[in-house]
């Protein structure tokens, strides 16, 4: 990395200048920067939190490749899986490419060190997850490797000492602010804030990758961590840039009532089931083959029935009771460790005696940045696709699309890996195929320094925290597991009157000490083009598909709704673009009505 430094106004501005700059530091990101680091190119990962804490860290439950360590298992069997859970709105060629090559990452993984659990025979060590089935959806199947109910922490951590030793650099707690686009529309690199000094940096590069995960703090209950606040799609918006599919957010079944901390899958996967206040384990009633291992969308619906119609448990009725005692002590402790505490801390009970009390909550954003399956950021113009030269989106801020209206269990870690090198190794290619970098626009950062300044010089307006606190709550009242036709409708002009209130923040503590208030608001500006993405998809969106459950259209509707949505933030605008029916070497999977 080069480095020269300016004074723009009141900030100090400095220049680096790299091959390649990522943003974010989660599995995605380190795992293209180590294709990067290892291809010899100069890339450097930005990061606002030190890498080891991005949130790839809380994924639990596993990730899923065909191994076949179990039992018999094939690349095809969880590529329609993979299909049929997406309710036929992924792309059937980019599925094919992740599930073709699952297996090859997981072999890579355990090469690089990750310490996946094992069989007795010494193999991974694979459980049952929802929605994975054999031959074509003919019973659950043991397809999900797993690091106890740690997975993503030990996949973070192995990545990360990979690309140590590769020397990728690092830019820890750097906030990304905005992109550099060029009059051709190319990304040159990104502005950023480094938040210990509130120095603003100007990273120039050849190849410069969104990597900055998901957006779930948009809603009030959520699984996902502080961080996810959709930095990428925020930066993305603000460049004119498309926002795919917005409309389809992953309601996890097992979030803890009250907390929102993610209790995994897996518990039902080692053969942990649902009750309600009857004791009866309902699933049986809406998924009678698949039962407590149906996709998520189908158990986040029957539990939002069985709450509503009067079967919760509790004071309020309103959870239902996750039951594993049955399980033993001895299963619990070696393969599920991390929820007994989590249950212990967060519910007040032991799972190895008392069910944990657990309702739906936003856990996923299937929708993002849309990419090709080399990881370049697309956009579709009605006819065709072009390159957005320069700009590259893997993992939960990107839409490829695999997870389509709704993603299976454990495909999420496995979409990071294999995504992520896809992109690093198209990166390092671009690179060396480059001659010298664009020059940058004259006033590169004139108006991301306008926008900072703006907050710094607000002396009245509004607060980053109510306003924050009522854009959670629009989202969670108009726009949750089951959409109402009003709701959505009023949803859409809710949504709109608090970003105006967002146009207006103030921040109350000035302080330059780790410019946390700053961020916070920065951080706002982001989430609020999340925000009315979803919303204004999910009111246009007039079936139900996946996720996106409409009371007032409850059919999935082929004819007119197989198409991706793409929002326009710039013009509030929504345009569609077809579903990629075609893989890339087998048949097409036929369109069928979904049942578990
Ligand atoms: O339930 C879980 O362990 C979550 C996994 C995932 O979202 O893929």
């Amino acid at each position: 990395m080069t480095n020269t430094a300016n004074t723009t106004g009141a900030s100090k501005l400095q220049h680096h200048q790299v091959d390649a700059v990522i943003i974010g530091g989660g599995g995605a990101g380190l795992r293209a920067a180590l294709q990067l680091a290892e291809s010899g190119a100069d890339v450097a990962v930005l990061s606002k939190v030190f890498p080891t804490r991005s949130h790839t860290v809380a994924a639990q439950g596993g990730i899923a490749a065909a191994l076949g360590n179990v039992s018999d298992d094939n690349w095809l069997w969880h590529m329609y899986d993979t299909i049929k859970g997406s309710d036929y709105l992924g792309d059937q060629d980019a599925i094919e490419f992740m599930c073709r090559n699952a297996a090859k990452a997981i072999i890579e993984l355990e090469h690089f060190g990750m310490p996946f659990d094992r069989l007795e025979n010494g193999r991974i060590f694979q459980r049952p997850f929802g929605g994975m089935t054999r031959n074509f959806g003919e019973k659950p199947i043991s397809r999900t490797c797993a690091v106890a109910d740690r997975t993503g922490h030990a996949m973070l951590h192995t990545l990360y000492q990979r690309n140590v030793q590769a020397n990728t650099q690092f830019l820890i707690e750097w906030f990304a602010l905005d992109l550099i686009r060029d009059s051709d529309g190319d990304v040159l690199g990104v502005i950023a804030l480094e938040i210990e000094t509130g120095d603003i940096h100007v990273i120039h590069a050849k190849a410069t990758m969104l990597a900055t995960g998901g957006g779930g703090r948009i809603f009030q209950a959520s699984t996902n961590a502080y961080i996810n606040t959709g930095d990428g799609l925020g930066m993305a918006a603000r460049a004119s840039l498309p926002l795919q599919d917005m409309e389809f957010w992953q309601f996890h079944p097992t979030g803890v009532l009250n907390a929102g901390v993610l209790i995994t899958e897996g518990v039902r996967g080692e053969g942990g089931y649902l009750v309600n206040s009857e004791g009866e384990r309902f699933m049986e009633r809406y998924a009678p083959s698949a039962k407590d291992l149906a996709s998520r969308d189908v158990v986040s619906r029957a539990m939002a029935t069985e709450i509503k119609e009067g079967r919760g448990i509790g004071k309020h009725k309103d959870a239902v009771f996750l039951k594993l005692d049955h399980l033993g002590e001895d299963i619990i402790s070696k393969r599920l460790p991390g929820i007994r505490e989590i249950a212990k801390t967060f519910a007040g009970v032991d799972p190895t005696n008392d069910p944990i009390p657990v309702v739906p909550t936003a856990h996923y954003m299937m929708g993002g940045i849309p990419t090709n399956l080399d990881g370049q950021v697309v956009v579709h113009d009605g006819q065709s696709e072009r390159v957005v030269n320069g700009l590259y989106a893997v993992g939960e801020c990107a839409c490829v699309s695999v997870h389509g209206a709704n993603r299976l269990g454990s495909n999420s870690l496995l979409d990071l890996v294999v995504f992520g090198k896809a992109a690093g190794d198209k990166m390092a290619a671009d690179i060396a195929a480059s001659k010298a970098h664009k020059s940058l626009p004259a006033n590169v950062a004139d108006a991301t320094l306008a926008r900072v300044n703006r907050l710094e010089s607000q002396s009245s307006g509004e607060k980053v925290a109510e306003v924050g606190l009522a854009m959670r709550q629009t989202m969670q009242k108009h726009c949750g597991v089951f959409r109402f036709p009003e709701l959505l409708e009023e949803g859409v002009s809710a949504i709109q009157q608090v970003a105006q209130q967002a146009q207006h923040l103030r921040i109350t503590d000035k302080s330059k000490v780790f410019n946390t208030a700053r961020v916070e608001a920065l951080e706002l500006d982001n989430l609020m083009q999340v925000a009315l993405a979803t919303m204004q998809a999910a009111h246009a969106r007039q079936e139900s598909r996946g996720a996106h459950a409409r009371e007032d259209y409850p059919e999935r509707d082929d004819t007119h709704w197989l198409s991706h949505s793409l929002y326009f933030a710039h013009e509030q605008k929504l345009a569609y673009k077809p579903v990629r029916l075609q893989p890339l070497t087998v048949e097409p999977f036929e369109l069928k009505k979904r049942v578990y």
